[in-house]
């Protein structure tokens, strides 16, 4: 098949079309891919700040058509329109029970981009080729296992749904899931990327009072008051603490961090108040090390808590999000800005660098 591959960090993905891909096996599905969005997580592997295995296939906000499936598939069948999830959640191990899906000890490996065992699906040449995120949707096909395959109804444009994959389940999930936002609390989000607009978003359906957003990037601050930031904040010439303690006095009740920087996640526990709680979305390159007293987590009960995909089984949430975006209150279409084919997707990756736009989505 087709696909853009990325042969060494630091170098363009390069399009291929020799990449084998295995028939599904037991339990997995095989895809014909239809849309993928770009996420600063593929371009973290891309520049090496989060270090993938390569050859690698990246790609992991993805929507299809299913092509195949493998023994002992049932709920999902040859022509099924779906939308792709990174966790393959198996719902039964001790993690899933307690409804911790991003700890599920049986999807497929995140960080070792391979399905547990360690198989990958892919090869070129003989060569074993990697999965980006568990997913790997710069291909044409794509080998899931069938617990990240969700079928979605036949209202729903895969063109637009395939951002619910990652940055929607997280931010949304983010919020909902690991913070567990309640209405009339106050929130910052720090980064406004399809992350950060996914949790501005989440904080508008929680009810939030108060969504305050920072990011350099003017236009995005803007984008983010379209989807319920009520105060923003340009942190490269305002101290991000003193206009939040101006909005909210004593400090937030959440603030997340969906840029990945150490030095954010730090400011976010200064600016919560007392008992307040920041989360880690964004992916810190993995030599960041967060630096607070440890005292203030007993003196003053301030919480550090983390979120993979928003703590997202997509077997319920990809439902629960387009019920939201049939309601209205979720809006997907918006986030989306740009559009291009598979060859383009290092000037898709450009444009995410230089802040261009929010969502590009490689159309096959
Ligand atoms: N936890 C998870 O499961 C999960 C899932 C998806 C993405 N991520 C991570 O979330 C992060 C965001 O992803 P994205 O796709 O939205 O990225 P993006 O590149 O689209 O957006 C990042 C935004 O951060 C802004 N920014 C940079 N420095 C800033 C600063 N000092 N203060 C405020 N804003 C700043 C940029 O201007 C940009 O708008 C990445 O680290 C990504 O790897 C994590
Ligand atoms: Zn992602
Ligand atoms: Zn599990």
């Amino acid at each position: 098949m087709r696909a853009a591959l990325l042969e060494a960090p630091n170098t363009p993905l390069v399009i291929v079309d020799d990449i084998t891909i295995s028939d599904p096996g037991a339990g997995e599905v095989l895809i014909k891919v239809a849309h993928c969005g770009l996420c600063h997580s593929d371009y973290s592997n891309v520049n090496g700040q989060f270090p993938a295995p390569g050859p690698i296939v990246l790609g992991h906000e993805a929507s299809g058509v299913v092509q195949e499936v493998g023994l002992g598939v049932k709920d999902l069948k040859p022509g099924d329109r779906v939308v792709l999830s990174p966790i393959a959640a198996c719902g039964s191990c001790y993690g899933c029970v307690r409804g911790e899906f991003g700890v599920c000890v049986n999807a497929s490996a995140i960080t070792s981009s391979t399905f547990v065992g360690g198989a990958t699906g892919l090869s070129r040449s003989g060569t074993v080729v990697y999965r980006g995120l568990g997913v790997g949707a710069f291909g044409e096909y794509a080998l899931l296992d069938a617990n990240a395959v969700i079928k979605v109804d036949d209202d729903v444009p895969l063109d637009v749904a395939c951002v619910i994959g990652c940055s929607v389940q997280t931010g949304v999930g983010a919020v909902l899931n690991a913070a567990k936002v309640e209405a009339g609390a106050t929130v910052l989000v720090m980064g406004l990327g399809g992350v950060g607009i996914s949790i501005v978003q989440g904080a508008r359906i929680a009810g939030a009072s108060r969504v305050i957003v920072s990011d350099p990037n003017g236009g995005r601050r803007d984008l983010a008051a379209r989807f319920g930031a009520t105060d923003a904040i340009d942190p490269t010439n305002e101290d991000v603490m003193s206009r939040v303690m101006g909005i909210a006095a004593g400090g937030v009740d959440y603030a997340f961090d969906a840029v990945g920087a150490a030095a954010l996640i730090e400011t976010g526990m200064w600016a919560c108040r007392a008992g307040g709680t920041t989360v880690m979305v964004g992916a810190a390159p993995i030599d960041h090390i967060v630096q607070v007293p440890a005292t203030i987590f007993m003196a003053t009960e301030r919480k550090l808590i983390g979120t993979l995909l928003g703590g997202c089984n997509g077997k319920r949430e990809v439902p629960r999000l387009l019920n939201l975006w049939r309601a209205g209150r979720l809006d997907l279409e918006g986030m989306i800005t740009a559009r291009r084919p598979l060859s383009e997707v290092n000037e898709g990756f450009a444009d995410m660098h230089a802040g261009i736009g929010l969502r590009t989505v490689i159309s096959f």
